[in-house]
């Protein structure tokens, strides 16, 4: 037994594909959706004994987790195993009052919700359902169910988006109070629809967007919340009856422990071994139904990739990294000039971006890096 303690299952269906996404998901299987769900939970019994007797998060990400068909989503949230924090990501517009209620007594504690904006011009850019007052709604409802650790998706660097565009973003979302916020830089994929329609507007905004992320900081800190990973705000614990509203589920992936991801396109990293499972979801459910595990994609993850990773994802976070078993990786030069600088601070033992080192976040990590 190998005591894994945190969990991911893909959900990949989606009402619509948004021309900007570029994650595991699919459109227009609604028979299918029971099928997926007894794929899932085979592959999870195949898997059972890596898993702890007791799990600290169970994630269920997509994909629109939410648009899973009501019958077959009950069914896999009773058969999960529980866990001390239960996240689903849902899209506003599948949010109802039944809904919400659902997930509560089916033992769901966190939401993530991806509003991405509350502009009604920026949601069309990205083809999104869900109108402001659509996400409005489903806070409400999330609420009224009981939800009290509520986080928003939301995106900026959005084709067309001014200054302040976002600066009304970040106001409509904290008008609303949500414990979490997840705060990212659209990125848009080179080849994709999205950037073929809007690469022109993306290449002008480009340079605004270290202006922006200065934007996001200020704003959500000014108000009140710990900006403890780069792109991760949560209420501070003097604003959350002592609570750490932190992400526990991503946490565990900044802090390099080990998970297991079911699903198709789902990575599992435990004991040094990571695989990947094939996206392709008739594969997927075919093999399991036969009893089989999916097809899978093995990484392999030498000392020397595991240590910069843990660098990488380490300084991420606000808390300093411990760096025992680290200094291989490290370029020591560049960290005395970097401190120098004033973008790292290193006590010897532990190492840390300041708030400017976060702020330039990857490029100064990667100079760490020998
Ligand atoms: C796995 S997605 C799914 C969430 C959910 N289906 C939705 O669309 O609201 C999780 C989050 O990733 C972010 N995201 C997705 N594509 C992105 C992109 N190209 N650039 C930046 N953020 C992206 C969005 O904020 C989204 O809410
Ligand atoms: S709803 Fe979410 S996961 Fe689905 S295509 Fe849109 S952004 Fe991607």
């Amino acid at each position: 037994m190998s005591g894994v303690r945190h969990l991911y299952v893909h959900l990949p269906f989606c009402a619509h594909r948004c021309g900007y996404c570029d994650f595991v998901t699919v459109t227009g299987r609604a028979g299918g959706h029971g099928a997926y769900v007894d794929a899932l939970l085979t592959e999870l019994a195949l898997e059972r004994e890596l898993l702890a007797p007791e799990l600290e998060t169970v994630f269920l990400g997509g994909g629109t987790p939410t648009f899973t068909e009501p019958a077959a989503f009950e069914r896999l949230l009773r058969a999960l195993p529980p866990a001390q924090e239960v996240t689903v990501e849902a899209n506003p517009e599948t949010v109802t009052q039944e809904l919400a209620r659902s997930l509560r007594r089916l033992g769901v504690n966190r939401v993530s919700l991806g509003a991405q904006s509350f502009r009604p011009h920026l949601l069309s850019v990205l083809e999104r359902v869900a109108q402001p007052d659509t996400v409005r709604r489903a806070f409400y409802h999330l609420r009224d169910a009981g939800f009290d650790n509520i986080s928003f998706d939301l995106i900026y660097g959005i084709p067309g988006q001014s200054a302040s565009d976002l600066e009304a973003d970040l106001g409509d979302a904290l008008e609303l109070g949500p414990e979490h916020l997840s705060c990212y830089e659209l990125e848009a994929k080179p080849g994709t629809r999205f950037t073929h329609t809007h690469g022109e507007e993306l290449a002008r905004q480009a340079d605004a967007m270290e202006t922006y992320f200065e934007v996001v900081v200020d704003r959500l800190t000014s108000a009140g919340y710990r900006w403890y990973e780069t792109a991760n705000f949560c209420r501070t614990p003097d604003r959350a009856d002592g609570r750490d509203f932190r992400a526990r589920h991503n946490l565990a992936y900044w802090l390099g422990r080990d998970y297991l991801g079911v699903g198709i396109g789902a990575v599992s990293t435990i004991q040094g071994r990571r695989w990947r499972n094939s996206p392709r979801l008739a594969a997927y459910v075919a093999a399991l139904a036969g009893g089989m595990r999916p097809e899978r994609e093995l990484e392999p993850l030498p000392l020397d990739v595991r240590q910069r990773e843990r660098v990488m994802l380490g300084l991420r976070l606000d808390e300093p990294l411990l760096v025992e078993g680290l200094d291989d990786v490290l370029d020591h030069p560049a960290l005395d000039r970097l401190q120098r600088l004033g973008l790292v601070r290193s006590t010897g033992t532990t190492l840390a971006l300041t708030s400017r080192g976060r702020m330039l976040g990857g490029g100064v990590t990667a100079d760490l890096l020998a």
